[in-house]
């Protein structure tokens, strides 16, 4: 008696459940997916993701860089977190530690390999005589396949090895981030390229960005998580630096010319990534249009919460607040120092030193990325082992 009645219930609620998840799978494929165990995160890129690589190599990042989530200088450029940290956390592991930060770090759920100023082409002038990092996508490619093989042998010596480097199968299963090719444009912007040249040389950089997206595959990488490069024409840097007719800005005030060349960028590397899934097959490989998610801060900032997206929150100088002496700077005005520090409410705005975005836009950006809304195929970040 017991023992049916327990069935009849028991076998309804099954097949509710099969009805929901076949419900899920049509109307939501993705929903139906398993969450996937990224036990590490390998990240590699420029300063949108740097968490001290080029700060350990050259010199620590200064005041007021940090001082409003890690209360003092923390190797970021921004006043808190960059997105690759609410990456980090959102799989509850610790900070990335970076590859070249031989000081207190802790490689036991990743490591990152982005450094400040990176290309992914070899840079034309390099930190410290020059402008560039020395530690370019194929460097830090080079130093991953290093890591990858010397901590295994460390590890196995065991003591604290065993508690700061990671397991061997984490190479495997790890989530392989990448966030560059800005500077790649800024180097042609900067330099002595039209832009129309800088336009012409995109094929090449997304060219050797592929290279080593495959090279990482060959040491065994199967997710990767690859962000397209933002509106660089709506940056301080830019807007303060080359001469602009009104014509040649959008409604937000961003300069179109340079925007022009980032969306070529992304639209050669989408149709890169196109390619790479057939050469790879064993990859899941998700493109994120961090573009689009950025351009809406400048486009529709009170939407968001933002003010002022166009001016520099720490900088001095202009409309921009750009140019007129660096965040963390001393600059004289009318005779006395000033110390070139943050704007009053950093939370509000998006862009901190002119270049780099603030903690509070990092974070905007990151809720909306990790939704899947902005991935092709659309999946959510903790999803991204998977295929479609
Ligand atoms: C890893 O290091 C060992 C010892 O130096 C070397 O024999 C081996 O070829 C290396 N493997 C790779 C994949 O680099
Ligand atoms: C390294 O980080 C992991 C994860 O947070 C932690 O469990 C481990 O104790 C740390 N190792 C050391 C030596 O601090
Ligand atoms: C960049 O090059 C592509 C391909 O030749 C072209 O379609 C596009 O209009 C160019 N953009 C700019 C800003 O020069
Ligand atoms: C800026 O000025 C302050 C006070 O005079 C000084 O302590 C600091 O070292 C200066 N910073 C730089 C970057 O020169
Ligand atoms: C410097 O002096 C000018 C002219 O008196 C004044 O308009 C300006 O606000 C001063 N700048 C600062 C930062 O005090």
């Amino acid at each position: 008696m017991g023992s049916l009645s327990m069935t009849k219930p028991a076998f309804s609620l099954s097949c509710f459940c099969m009805l929901l998840l076949s419900y899920a799978t049509v109307m939501n494929p993705v929903s139906a997916l398993e969450k996937c165990d990224f036990p590490a995160i390998v990240n590699f890129g420029d300063s949108n993701s740097d968490t001290g690589g080029l700060a350990a190599a050259f010199s620590w990042t200064t005041p007021p860089n940090g001082e409003n989530y890690f209360h003092m200088p923390a190797g970021r450029l921004s006043d808190g977190r960059l997105m690759i940290d609410f990456i980090a956390a959102s799989f509850g592991h610790p900070f990335l530690s970076a590859y070249l930060n031989s000081l207190g770090s802790n490689f036991s759920h990743g490591a990152n390999f982005a450094t400040s100023a990176s290309t992914i082409t070899p840079p034309l002038s390099i930190i410290p005589l020059g402008s560039f990092s020395p530690f370019f996508l194929d460097v830090q490619y080079l130093q991953f396949r290093q890591f990858k093989n010397r901590s295994q042998i460390i590890k196995k010596t065991g003591a604290i090895y065993k508690d700061l480097l990671p397991d061997e199968d984490y190479f495997g299963k790890a989530l392989y981030t990448f966030d560059i090719g800005q500077n790649d444009l800024g180097q042609g912007f900067f330099g002595d390229m039209s832009l129309e040249e800088v336009n012409a040389s995109v094929p090449d950089i997304v060219s050797w960005f592929s290279s080593n997206v495959e090279n990482i595959y060959n040491l065994g990488a199967r997710s990767f998580w690859i962000h397209n490069t933002g509106p660089i024409g709506c940056l301080p840097y830019i807007l303060a630096s080359f001469p602009l007719t009104t014509a040649q800005k959008d409604s937000a005030g961003c300069a179109k010319p340079y925007n022009e060349v980032a969306k070529y960028f992304n639209y050669k590397l989408k149709e890169a990534i196109v390619h790479l899934r057939k050469i790879l097959p064993l990859a899941a490989i998700t493109y994120v249009d961090v573009y689009s998610v950025k351009y809406s801060l400048f486009t529709e900032p009170q939407k968001h919460g933002f003010e002022l997206p166009l001016v520099a929150c720490c900088g001095f100088g202009g409309r921009y607040n750009y140019g007129g002496g660096g965040c963390g700077s001393n600059v004289t005005v009318n005779g006395s120092e000033i110390f070139v520090g943050s704007c009053k409410q950093p939370s509000i705005r998006v862009v901190w030193d002119g270049i780099h975005y603030t903690e509070a836009a990092n974070k905007f950006v990151y809720n909306k990325i990790a939704t899947g809304a902005f991935s092709d195929p659309p999946i959510p970040l903790k999803m991204a082992c998977h295929k479609k």
